[in-house]
């Protein structure tokens, strides 16, 4: 069955990025030129996706703002001449359809999918954390998508970390290698405090069978009462129907500072328009 919806759990306060984010929400911070959530909606747009759900909060009114159609600046810019700009303006409102669910407590990952099942219904569907950007030549959720029609199973992105910050992830634990770059999976663990399992960790991008909804209704809140979406899965991966895949691309943390930065850094380098300035500006430091 294709992949037709993905959902964009959207309603978390981005507390690692305040002051930044006390009025705005995180996925509206401004990476060069564009807020983060606009490079996810193209990801999910390239990877072929026909519907959007947003589960939102409060304080989220400008997401919606952003993907809507601004009539009195679109005639603004079409009557001063700036018909590019126009172009893009509408380019950003007819992009998708993009339907709004409200997750009206936070009580984490997986109970955010959970707010979307209404609209899902009982198809396989992708998942994207848009504070996970992923610089890729093939968006990677086209690349899960890929995988999910060669195994009909549940594809979830991988990507190698160090131990030492294997705190900060789902870390997966491999059943078999299938190829150089396809694991079934037997097992998970959210945010490991002991050894991990494997140094191979759960990044922002799903692609999910409905029957994980069933079971994300079941999973008991953990200690910070969230309900955590990776015990859904691996309660999937027990019954053998995971699959994890080492994407191909360059991922950054974007709901960190760090992550931030290197992501500026890396679009305005891959920019025929920013990469000389950047070269001026960055040998200008002295560093
Ligand atoms: C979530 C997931 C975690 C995954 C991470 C990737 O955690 O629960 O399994 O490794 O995204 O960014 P969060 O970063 O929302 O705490």
């Amino acid at each position: 069955m294709k992949i037709r919806t993905a959902v964009f759990p959207v309603a978390g306060f981005g507390t690692r990025m305040l002051p930044a984010t006390k009025a705005i929400p995180k996925e509206m911070i401004t990476l060069v030129d564009k807020p983060l959530i606009q490079y996810a909606v193209e990801e999910a747009i390239d990877s072929g996706i026909e519907q959007i759900v947003f589960v939102t909060g409060r304080t989220k009114r400008s997401l919606e703002d952003h993907f809507d159609n601004n009539i009195e600046l679109n005639k603004i810019l079409w009557d001063s001449g700036r018909t590019k700009l126009y172009e893009d303006m509408k380019r950003i409102s007819e992009m998708v359809d993009v339907i709004y669910v409200r997750q009206k407590e936070q009580l984490g990952l997986g109970h955010a999918i959970l707010c979307a099942k209404e609209i899902i219904k009982n198809e396989p569907f992708a998942v994207i954390l848009p504070d996970d950007i992923i610089l890729a030549k093939e968006p990677v959720t086209a690349q899960l998508i890929r995988q999910y029609e060669r195994t009909g199973g549940n594809v979830i992105s991988l990507m190698k970390v160090e131990e030492c910050y294997a705190y900060k992830y789902g870390i997966v634990q491999v059943e078999s290698r299938l190829d150089d770059k396809l694991f079934k999976l037997s097992d998970m663990v959210e945010k490991p405090k002991d050894t991990p399992p494997s140094e191979l960790a759960i990044i922002g991008r799903y692609i999910l069978m409905p029957e994980v909804l069933e079971v994300l209704k079941t999973i008991k809140p953990e200690r910070l009462g969230e309900i955590q979406l990776t015990d859904a899965i691996r309660s999937e991966a027990k019954r053998g129907n995971v699959y994890g895949f080492e994407f191909t691309g360059k991922r950054f943390d974007c709901g960190d500072k760090t992550g931030l930065l290197e992501a500026t850094i890396n679009i305005a380098a891959s920019s025929s328009e920013l990469s000389g300035e950047l070269k001026r500006i960055i040998s200008a430091l002295k560093l």
